[in-house]
């Protein structure tokens, strides 16, 4: 039977532009299965010479400069949201409403209301939705979740997540669009605890009330003498104001009665992108850092008392979750493959007319959390997430 396509207008370029292209392309190589199959239809950005340039060196049919013109094709199914947050509720939004499937980048707003309005547009429409909250779609991240469901480790007591970065300590770096609220709605904040709230809900529960501290320890930088296109770029002379948090830390307790810590930052020097959680439970404990993403540390109090520590399981069994479309055990894979998976599952929810998993209703429910925390930190006292 001949496979049912899916054009993809993907808008933004780069870094993720990148990573989804990268996925569009390889998925059905390795997931033959799929009913689904996607095509690289057309790429959109600012800069034509730079998007025509991406467009033919990630191999879409075409390319174009206009968001607008692209969501209103005819012959256009998915469209990608790969832009600052400032343009997800606009793009998101103005798909829904001509019809498309929409998978939009994380966080999935800038603020709350934005979420909401985007969540309505895609109900009202009728449309599939996904967000790309890829972390859960690590081999290890998935297998810790099945683990979980199956009750290895128990009752969950403890939530402990951190995402550590180092890019900014230089007070000589610009000041690029993650370091302006109107674009990027928060700093590390939206960025990295996004995902761990994610992986969090995902994995031990909804979050209920939080506690949070946030803070920007370099107030003003360089702007850039060029456009903000890009992550880096030129830095000019002239000063600017940085308008968003440099680190995010906030204490939560969830639903079930477990309690978490969450932190994350730019300035932990050192740190490249150390995405690490640890749940403790009342049988064991389980640990996960990207940064050795095919490893899974377990520990189980039902180990023989002599022989008792965490075990380091290499994720890369057949019967490890998506690892059997990829390499013999120990032939380990990466970062990529994480957005391959997601795009992989959106597809066949899609192809089983379901809705892709996560999608913008945990999308919204993060925005929650992550709102909740800046009110928090704001007013200095604990609050409760709001029911999104
Ligand atoms: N899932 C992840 O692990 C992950 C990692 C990095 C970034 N992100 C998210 O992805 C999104 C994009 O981040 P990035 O790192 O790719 O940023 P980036 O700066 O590398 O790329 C942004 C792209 O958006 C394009 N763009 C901006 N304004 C546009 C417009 N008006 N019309 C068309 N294109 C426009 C730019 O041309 C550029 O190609 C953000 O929401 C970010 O939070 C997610």
């Amino acid at each position: 039977m001949a496979k049912r396509t899916l054009n993809v207008a993907l808008i933004g370029y780069q870094f993720m532009g990148k990573a989804h292209s990268n996925a569009y392309r390889q998925v059905a190589r390795f997931f033959p299965a799929l009913e689904c199959q996607p095509v690289l239809k057309v790429l959109c950005g600012r800069h034509e010479e730079r998007v025509r340039a991406a467009a033919e060196k990630y191999g879409f049919e075409e390319y174009a400069t206009d968001w607008q013109q692209v969501v209103a094709r005819d012959d256009i199914d998915i469209v990608d949201v790969s832009t600052p947050g400032n343009l997800h509720a606009p793009i998101s939004i103005e798909a829904a409403k001509h019809g498309k499937i929409v998978l939009c980048e994380k966080p999935l707003a800038n603020n709350l209301l934005e979420a909401r309005e985007m969540v309505q547009a895609v109900e009202q429409n009728g449309v599939k939705h996904g967000v790309f909250f890829n972390y859960r779609k690590a081999p290890a991240v998935s297998y810790a979740k099945q683990l979980i469901a199956e009750g290895v480790i128990g009752q969950i007591y403890h939530f402990r997540g951190t995402y550590l970065q180092d890019w900014i300590v230089d007070p000589n770096f610009p000041l690029v669009w993650r370091l302006r609220k109107e674009v990027s709605g928060s700093g590390v904040h939206g960025d990295l605890n996004a995902h761990i709230i994610d992986l969090a809900r995902w994995l031990v529960g909804e979050i209920s009330e939080v506690c949070g501290m946030m803070h920007t320890f370099i107030k003003q930088r360089p702007l850039l003498a060029e456009s903000d296109d890009r992550l880096g770029g030129q830095a000019s002379t002239q000063m600017g104001e940085v308008t968003v948090d440099d680190a995010a830390v906030f204490l939560a307790r969830f639903e079930n009665g477990a309690i978490g810590t969450f932190e994350a930052t730019r300035f932990a020097l050192g740190r490249k992108n150390y995405n690490r959680f640890e749940i403790n439970g009342s049988k064991g404990s389980i640990v996960f850092n990207l940064e050795r993403m095919n490893e899974l540390e377990l520990y189980l109090e039902t180990d023989p008392e002599g022989t008792r520590g965490f075990r380091t399981i290499q994720v890369t069994e057949g019967v490890h979750p998506y690892v059997s479309a990829w390499w013999p055990p120990g032939h380990i894979i990466g970062y990529e493959h994480t957005f391959t998976h997601l795009v992989r599952d959106a597809l066949e929810a899609i192809s089983k007319d379901e809705q892709p998993s996560p999608n913008f209703h945990d999308g919204l429910k993060c925005q929650a959390v992550l709102e909740a925390v800046e009110v928090s930190a704001n007013e200095r006292r604990w609050v409760e997430v709001p029911k999104s």
